[in-house]
């Protein structure tokens, strides 16, 4: 059983109780045609699959010590059932890419607002550099953060910082 401190949290996170986490586990989402990785626009989301980008950050979560789990899902329902499925485990934090569904879905903002835990938004290109549609998030004013632009290295910084989280 991990307790975070509840200072400088998002809202959300205060008022989802003490923000208690059960669990040790940090879930790694990704939405539609991020299966795609690596033969998709590799000019704007880099020339790594999917799989690479997972099998780098299960390296670092082997070094932090932290267990990751990995979902990826072209569907917006199945992403909302995945969230409400890790809610009655209550994870250690999140790390999602929403793709597509960032700009779109309230749907999939509201299933985040079931979870306490640390919620980050990761996009391998920079959102707010590229068309105006794509510069609308539905989810982070309810994250903790946004990391976009940076590739995969993302993905990396939302592991440390949630690691940060946990070690208090
Ligand atoms: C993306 C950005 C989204 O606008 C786009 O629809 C994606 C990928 C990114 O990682 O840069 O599918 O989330």
């Amino acid at each position: 059983m991990i307790t975070l401190s509840l200072a400088g949290l998002p809202v959300r996170e205060r008022i989802n109780k003490e923000c208690i986490v059960s669990s040790d586990v940090v879930h790694v989402i990704n939405g539609p045609n991020l299966n795609m990785l690596g033969k998709r626009e590799p000019e704007v989301y880099g020339s790594l699959s999917l799989e690479d980008i997972n099998q780098g950050l299960d390296v670092l979560a082997d070094e932090l010590g932290i267990k990751l789990s990995f979902f990826q899902s072209n569907h917006e329902g199945e992403l909302l059932d995945y969230i409400h499925g890790i809610f009655e485990q209550s994870p250690a934090g999140v790390i999602i890419n929403p793709g597509a569904f960032t700009h779109t879905s309230v749907a999939l903002r509201d299933a985040l607002l079931l979870l306490s835990c640390p919620i980050i938004e990761v996009h391998l290109s920079n959102i707010h550099k590229r068309e105006p549609f794509r510069h609308k998030s539905m989810i982070a004013d309810i994250a903790r953060g946004q990391l976009t632009g940076f590739g995969h290295f993302g993905y990396h910084m939302a592991l440390r910082s949630i690691h940060n989280s946990l070690a208090g």
